[in-house]
């Protein structure tokens, strides 16, 4: 197995570092158009492999993606983060040029792989490398889901002073702040979150969850990276053990939602084909009328997108 990471930036390093403590390749390959950064990460990486005992081989390379050949499984996470002050969608005109020729030089030299999309605004990002790498939706898809409901779980965890492993949440739709935590379906050891928290405690993080990213922004000066890598680390390890586990994964949907023609954050089961199932959940009407509002405004921006190229 092999994994390749472009973009050695604090998001790409620590999902390669994840990676390999888990030893989740026999090889790791981290690349960025900075000269020399992926090398010199991938190097300091790789000397924690006697400490950390493993041997998955970590290498890196300054844009010479014929490194990157035969690769089972690509992530992308290259583009500039936000500064306080932007949204992600203010990425737009940058990002996606990056994007796309990132796309095509990992197409061409990995012509089976599976590209995970981590690089922002999240779900337009994942449109444009499903559009330039023409391959099938199930192999092309983003990093969004698990990072936004990982949030959420930790700000449960710390209102109700238990352990982060008890709850198991969900959370669809858009990388933004229309995103749209489900309280109906979040439990903590089995116990639905309903029953333990008051609603307008429950409310509050819910709001929390939605602007957590731009949260860490305005207390670093950059956009986060422990949780966005681990999180797509996370992605990576249920393909390559062939895992089947269910995340919300930014996903082409084609009718699912009643909706079609767009990257979104659905529920999905993920393994050694990608996305092999989109779970399709019983929302009730405000459930519905939030997610069709999301998709709205991912829409919005997947249609400047559109525009650009024209
Ligand atoms: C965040 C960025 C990675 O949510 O989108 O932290």
């Amino acid at each position: 197995m092999k994994i390749t990471v472009v973009g050695a930036g604090n998001v790409g390093a620590t999902c390669a570092d994840i990676i390999a403590q888990k030893e989740l390749a026999n090889e790791v390959v981290l690349l960025d158009i900075k000269e020399n950064l992926a090398e010199g990460k991938a190097l300091d990486m790789w000397q924690t492999s006697p400490i950390n005992l493993y041997d998955t081989k970590v290498t890196g390379s300054t844009n010479d993606y014929s490194k990157t050949a035969n690769s089972d499984v690509v992530v992308i996470t290259s583009g500039l983060p936000r500064k306080p002050g932007m949204s992600r969608d203010d990425l737009i005109s940058i990002n996606a040029g990056i994007v796309k020729t990132v796309t095509e030089n990992v197409v061409k030299y990995s012509p089976n792989a599976i590209i995970i999309v981590v690089s922002n605004p999240l779900d337009v990002m994942t449109y444009v490398a499903y559009l330039t790498s023409k391959f099938n939706s199930n192999k092309v898809f983003g990093m969004a889901g698990i990072l936004d409901t990982a949030r959420y779980s930790a700000f449960l965890a710390t209102e109700l002073n238990c352990s982060p492993k008890d709850i198991k949440a969900i959370l669809m739709g858009g990388h933004g702040d229309t995103m749209v935590p489900l309280p109906r379906y979040t439990s903590v050891g089995g116990v639905p979150v309903t029953e333990l928290i008051e609603k307008t405690k429950l409310d509050a993080i819910i709001e929390r969850t939605k602007k957590g990213g731009g949260e860490i922004v305005n207390l670093l000066g950059t956009s986060a990276w422990y949780a966005p890598g681990a999180a797509a680390a996370q992605m990576v390890e249920a393909i390559v053990r062939d895992q089947k586990r269910i995340f919300p994964v930014c996903a082409w949907l084609t009718g699912q939602y009643g909706l079609k023609n767009i990257y979104l954050g659905v529920p999905v089961v993920l393994g050694k084909n990608g996305i092999e199932k989109v779970i399709e959940l019983k929302l009730n009407n405000e459930e519905m009328n939030l997610l069709q509002s999301s998709a709205k405004s991912v829409k919005e921006v997947m249609n400047v997108y559109d525009s650009m190229k024209k």
